[in-house]
């Protein structure tokens, strides 16, 4: 399809345009479209659900929409070990894997996207990251042709980050993924609501429920309310600007690091520099979590972007903490590195 239309395909609902929109169904499909495109040095977009995406202009190039499907299961003693498309939706299969009795990724319901997004930035919440999961990673490397596994050390997990949004940023394309769940289940209960659970009686279902609804009560849905989940990534900062900041702010929240330093709350440094429910154009920042920008109807790439700079620079002003962004911004030929 040519000029078509991106709003249905970003959960921001923004409205921009590609030249062109492919959508590849199969794995053979994937790789010829994407290497097609990359020989003629055109320029590439891949999409998964879109739900990490800022468009700021229309793009001028083609548009891969991943729609790979299939979940495959091998059983060893001690675990159930997946290769599941990049195309799967993230949520399906968290679904999916209880309904047939393989917990494991409950604390990761209702994530929107797809599979092949959640190794980029190491999608978390609720006290599990998919790299306590991933086993490995296979990705196309566009230079080559070759299709390249990384085993989950390789891939380089760090909070919100990976190799692929460093050195194989606009390199590569995951196409598989590889999860490994433990048949010796153990829950996980650190954060907040899921602590009133009694880790010898609660079932993985139980968990996912209470996920479901944290994560409902707080965050908006897309389909209602445009937005990309968290905007801002939560910054970690040394121990001693941690300590500095708690003697000046008392309600402020951190966790402590293993390596000693401390990651800050960004929805509190945003929400006590009065910023909650700001409107800037059609954007604003969400009532419920300060986190999360939202579309208001009719928001550009730019209303977005422009207030993302201006949260910036009231939380730098307030806290001399710099905030960075999560999701991917996308200009005329690809992905860019800032919105500055
Ligand atoms: N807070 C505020 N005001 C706000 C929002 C949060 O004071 O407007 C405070 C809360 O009271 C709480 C703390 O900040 O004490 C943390 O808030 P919350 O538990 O809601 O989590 P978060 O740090 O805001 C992160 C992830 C979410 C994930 C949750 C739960 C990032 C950038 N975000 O949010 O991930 O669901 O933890 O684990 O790490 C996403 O990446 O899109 C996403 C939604």
């Amino acid at each position: 399809m040519s000029n078509t239309s991106l709003k249905p395909y970003n959960t921001f609902a923004i409205e921009q345009s590609c030249r062109e929109l492919k959508v590849a169904h199969t794995r053979q499909q994937l790789i010829h479209m994407a290497l097609a495109c990359y020989q003629q040095q055109s320029p590439l977009l891949v999409i998964g659900g879109g739900s990490n995406l800022v468009l700021l202009q229309d793009f001028l190039g083609t548009v891969i929409k991943i729609e790979t499907q299939g979940i495959e299961v091998l059983e060893t003693v001690e675990a159930y070990h997946l290769t599941v498309a990049a195309g799967v939706n993230w949520h399906e299969l968290v679904k999916h894997t209880l309904d047939v009795k393989m917990p494991g990724l409950e604390n990761l319901a209702l994530i929107p996207g797809t599979v092949g997004a959640a190794p980029i930035q190491n999608i978390g919440a609720y006290g599990k990251e998919f790299c306590d999961v991933c086993e490995w990673v296979e990705y196309l490397d566009l230079d080559s042709g070759q299709l390249i596994k990384l085993s989950a050390e390789q891939c380089q997990f760090d909070y919100r980050d990976s190799i692929f949004k460093q050195e194989l940023d606009n390199k590569a394309i995951i196409i598989s993924v590889g999860i490994k769940l433990e048949k010796r289940w153990q829950p996980v209960l650190d954060y907040g609501p899921l602590q009133a659970f009694d880790t010898a009686q609660v079932e993985a279902e139980q968990i996912f429920d209470c996920v479901c609804q944290v994560r409902s009560s707080k965050l908006p849905d897309p389909k209602e309310l445009g937005n990309a989940g968290s905007f801002f990534k939560n910054p970690i900062v040394e121990a001693a600007v941690y300590h500095e900041l708690a003697r000046q702010f008392s309600s402020i929240v951190g966790y402590a690091l293993d390596d000693g330093r401390v990651k800050l709350a960004a929805g509190w440094l945003i929400e006590h520099a009065g910023l909650k429910g700001t409107r800037l154009g059609a954007a604003g920042i969400h009532k419920k979590q300060a986190l999360v920008i939202v579309n208001l109807g009719g928001a550009s790439g730019e209303d977005i972007a422009a207030l993302a700079k201006h949260v910036i620079l009231t939380v730098e002003d307030k806290f001399g903490v710099r905030l960075e962004i999560e999701p991917r911004l996308v200009a005329n030929h690809g992905v860019i590195a800032s919105i500055w």
